[in-house]
């Protein structure tokens, strides 16, 4: 494996990678504005220039020392090579790097937005200097209002032009250009367009400054007090990996996470501003609805009712008379639970899937200029069909669609039917009147919804912030998401009721229901473990992953 040496550090790499490329890949930081390693190399920001000693191809056990600074960013990395980011050479062309770019930038950092996760404010306390020796005025240019969700402070833009890039060549969708030149050049969008591409958002995570900010979260919350959870989408079947951003119970934004496989460094709009619904409009208490009984019960009171109604209508209908509804947006581990408790009481339980929203078609955003694929928009919008299916094909007997389970109740055939219904407003008129000839309908739901007006007992659940489990993408791959923030009082996980139902010992965790299902067979789920929490948000976290 070639070695080279990058101040006094030892770096080994695989294949053709430049130099920065090399070091990022190893946990060694060099300083870097244009550099993204999704997007093309353009080396116009300077700040990565270093002195490099490279074997003289003559005799390669001599080095020579090439005359000027080369940028780590787009010199390839070669095996002897020696690098010196920290020499009296590379350390006046950061600092000089450091002055032009503060000059017109405005001293704004205690109102910006950025600060906390900003490469101009840490690279200045790292490679600047402390006193500026510009004493003219500051160009002036204009906050725009550039897209749906995007804000541009064009007097904090550094030229990096990651943007541009970006919308070039990932959204492939062009909005963005440099206008100007010298102190006049600014980022702006074409006349009379907008930044409102799918992908949109992603221009805020690679501006290494403040220029551009995300209206949602703009003046919202201090980075510094965010902790970060890592996390699986569940707004589409893509299965794109994330970090849930969130402090004191509140979740505050979302951010993609590093996956090389399914969603590189991008998330859509959709998953990105999805989230708000964890905290609007939220069933707090259980209810229920039977003449007489308590309006709002308590849980062991509801779970009592709910385990009733179930177990009388077996006794009086017989087998085959009572449903279970799954989610695909709930996790597997839940499902699996709901299923076994179902079986348990009947082993003739009806088993059906509320088939998941689809919305237009699959959007493949691609690289003009390469044709390579960055980032698939899937019109699946549900994170776990497949994890719905599996757990369907392993408890087998009678499975049927939505459609036949309401043709069921419309015959008379079903006594009871327990849903488990979507955090969203899809399907609810759609199963309002399948369900509505239904005497003893019980609900899990996060929302206060048309179900729940109808059912005759419902529980309060969590949304999947609140929760750990695992989602499996539309490819079948199984990726376990992490509990962000404590269940809004008042509510508990499916997986918690199934747990309380099937009168589990312990205190229900996902883990353990994944260790039962792969004794159960489903061998998939034995090794999956978590991944590792964040701490804080840190610097420079998306252009490193
Ligand atoms: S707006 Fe941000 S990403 Fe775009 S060129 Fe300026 S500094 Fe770079
Ligand atoms: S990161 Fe190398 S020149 Fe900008």
């Amino acid at each position: 494996m070639p070695t080279m040496e990058v101040d006094g550090k030892k770096i080994t790499w695989e294949g053709r990678k430049m130099i920065l490329q090399a070091c990022l890949d190893q946990g060694v930081t060099l300083p870097h504005y244009c550099y993204h390693q999704g997007l093309s190399i353009v080396a116009s920001c300077r700040i990565c220039l270093v002195e490099v000693e490279t074997p003289n191809p003559k005799d390669p056990s001599q080095l020579m020392k090439i005359p000027k600074l080369v940028p780590a960013c787009q010199t390839p990395a070669a095996d002897g090579m020696k690098v010196h980011s920290k020499s009296p050479k590379a350390i006046s062309n950061q600092k000089a790097v450091m002055e032009f770019l503060l000059i017109n930038h405005p001293l704004d950092c205690p109102v910006c937005d950025q600060a906390g996760e900003c490469y101009l404010q840490d690279y200045s306390y790292q490679y600047g200097r402390a006193e500026s020796r510009f004493e003219e005025d500051k160009a002036k240019k204009p906050k725009k209002d550039i897209g749906p969700h995007v804000l541009l402070y064009s007097d904090r833009c550094i030229m990096c032009t990651r943007c541009v890039r970006f919308t070039r060549e990932i959204s492939g969708t062009g909005e963005l250009a440099v206008f100007g030149r010298g102190f006049r050049e600014e980022i702006d969008v074409f006349q009379g367009r907008a930044l409102d591409n799918p992908l949109s958002g992603n221009v805020v995570d690679i501006c290494p400054v403040g220029a551009l900010l995300d209206k949602d979260f703009l003046f919202t919350q201090r980075v510094w007090f965010l902790q970060q959870t890592p996390s699986i989408s569940p707004f589409t079947s893509g299965g794109e990996n994330i970090f849930i951003e969130h402090t004191q119970g509140r979740v505050y934004r979302i951010k993609p996470r590093f996956n090389k496989d399914i969603n590189q460094w991008w998330i859509s709009d959709d998953v990105r501003y999805g989230w708000k619904f964890i905290h609007q409009n939220r069933l707090r208490t259980p209810l229920s609805r039977r003449p007489g009984a308590a309006v709002e019960p308590t849980w062991d009171q509801a779970i009592g009712r709910l385990e009733q109604i179930f177990k009388k209508a077996v006794t009086e209908t017989g087998p085959g008379s009572i449903a279970l509804v799954f989610s695909p947006f709930d996790a597997t581990e839940e499902m699996f639970l709901a299923a076994k408790w179902i079986r348990g009481l009947d082993p003739q339980a009806w088993l059906t899937l509320n088939p998941p929203p689809i919305v237009g078609q699959d959007q493949v955003f691609k690289n003009p200029s390469t044709g390579a694929v960055n980032y698939v928009l899937r019109a699946e919008k549900a994170p776990n069909r497949r994890g719905a299916e599996k757990v369907l094909a392993y408890f087998g007997g009678h499975t049927c669609t939505l459609t036949e389970l309401g043709t069921k109740i419309k015959a008379g055939q079903m006594a009871a039917a327990l849903v488990i219904a979507d955090p969203f407003a899809q399907h609810d008129a759609w199963l309002g009147e399948l369900m509505s000839g239904l005497e003893n309908l019980a609900v899990l739901s996060t929302r206060p919804d048309g179900l729940v007006e109808r059912a005759a007992v419902s529980l309060p659940v969590c949304t999947w912030a609140e929760k750990d489990g695992v989602f499996e993408n539309h490819a079948g791959r199984i990726q376990p998401f992490q509990k962000a923030i404590a269940p809004l009082e008042g509510t508990r996980s499916a997986g918690e009721v199934f747990w309380d139902l099937l009168s589990e010992t312990g205190v229900y965790s996902a883990a353990t229901v994944r260790a039962t299902m792969a004794q159960a067979g489903l061998s998939e789920y034995a090794e999956i473990t978590m991944p590792r929490r964040g701490k804080q948000v840190e610097l420079m976290q998306f252009a490193e992953l």
